[in-house]
């Protein structure tokens, strides 16, 4: 008897803190986000909303303990002509972090995408163009920016490097060098790869993996993979991403679920889901955050959420984050405090 009593304690022990499908998340306070986890969550963050919208500001202060710009640090937007610098956007998100003790994480030194209108038609030396940005950049943060993303996205989903201008003018070294110029601008930052469907594509992963680990073994300092973890309301099984992670992990990388959102994929005219969908969204989150808990803490890097609220989402009508149209917390918000 005595047996069966503890066996049954440590089954329900076992189950605890793990979501179940009929888990149901209510309201509960407002106290921070990461107080609730043992590792940093952050949030993607627009200088403007910032700058002049109060409850965007308010929510970002109290609940989040990292930041990662959503737009203002790629190239577009800090280097508009060629060896011409905007730090407007940037300086304030900089500013942002060390007023109010934030983590900010740097996203994105080298990418295919938000290029601006100079770069297709560079005809320079490319190689001094990719360095120049990347030393000016890194160097002018280097006090509160401690970790990049420094390539992104620059894998094919069958693990071949994709076809980009920085593969057609560099080579396949590039994403060498981009590392290499982020190390010899800032010795102490993190480095990291970011890239999405890592959390389902075994392919992708091992491309990734094999690629970065051939470069750690030549001395090039890479400390990390960003997850992008854009998910919807059904897929992946976030068993998946938590044995991608664990993958990750196991290999000595940091992990970082960078860009985490759930889509729910609202018909157009829709802008509320369902009782039924917000636990559904909710149960979602609590399964990602309970995953990545499960992760040795040496290899934590963080959650970020992609967005504040629904209304500031780059997917337009996914309903996707923690905070509805009107900044209210959703179930989501609550099952991601469900930890502790
Ligand atoms: O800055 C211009 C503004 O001047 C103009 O008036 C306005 C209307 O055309 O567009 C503004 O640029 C927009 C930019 O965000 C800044 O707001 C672009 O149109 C818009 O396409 C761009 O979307 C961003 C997207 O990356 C671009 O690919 C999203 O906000 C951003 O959330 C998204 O983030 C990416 C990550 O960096 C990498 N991983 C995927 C993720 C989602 O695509």
């Amino acid at each position: 008897m005595k047996n069966t009593i503890i066996i049954c304690c440590l089954l329900l022990l076992a189950g605890c803190g793990k979501p179940t499908a009929t888990q149901v998340y209510t309201t509960c306070d407002m106290t921070s986000i990461y107080s609730h986890t043992s590792f940093p969550v952050g949030v993607a963050v627009d200088a403007y909303k910032l700058q002049t919208n109060d409850q965007y500001r308010n929510i970002v202060i109290a609940q989040f303990n990292s930041l990662t710009g959503e737009n203002a640090f790629k190239f577009e937007s800090v280097e508009p002509a060629e060896g011409q610098y905007n730090w407007t956007e940037t300086d304030y998100i900089a500013d942002f972090a060390r007023q109010y003790g934030k983590r900010l994480h740097g996203h994105t030194l080298v990418w295919h995408s938000q290029l601006p209108d100079w770069v297709p038609g560079y005809t320079g030396d490319w190689r001094s163009m990719l360095r120049d940005h990347i030393t000016q950049e890194v160097g002018r943060y280097k006090d509160v920016i401690h970790s990049w993303d420094v390539v992104n996205e620059a894998f094919n989903e069958d693990g071949t490097l994709r076809s980009t201008l920085w593969l057609t003018h560099l080579g396949t070294g590039y994403i060498q060098m981009a590392f290499e110029d982020a190390h010899a601008a800032n010795p102490q930052a993190k480095l990291f790869y970011n890239d999405y469907n890592l959390e389902w594509n075994p392919q992708k992963l091992d491309g990734v993996l094999r690629l970065l680990t051939q470069l750690r073994a030549a001395g090039v300092q890479v400390d990390g993979i960003g997850m992008q973890m854009h998910i919807s309301s059904s897929y992946p099984d976030i068993s998946l991403a938590g044995d991608a992670a664990k993958k990750i992990a196991n290999t000595g990388f940091l992990v970082h679920f960078s860009e985490l959102d759930v889509n729910m994929k609202e018909p157009d005219s829709r802008t509320l889901l369902s009782a039924d969908e917000q636990q559904q969204q909710a149960r979602r989150y609590a399964a990602v955050f309970t995953a990545y808990s499960q992760l040795s803490p040496a290899q934590q890097f963080g959650i970020t959420l992609w967005g504040v609220s629904d209304a500031d989402s780059w997917i337009v009508r996914g309903l996707p984050l923690l905070f509805d149209n009107n900044y209210t917390s959703k179930p989501a918000y609550c099952a991601c405090k469900s930890l502790k």
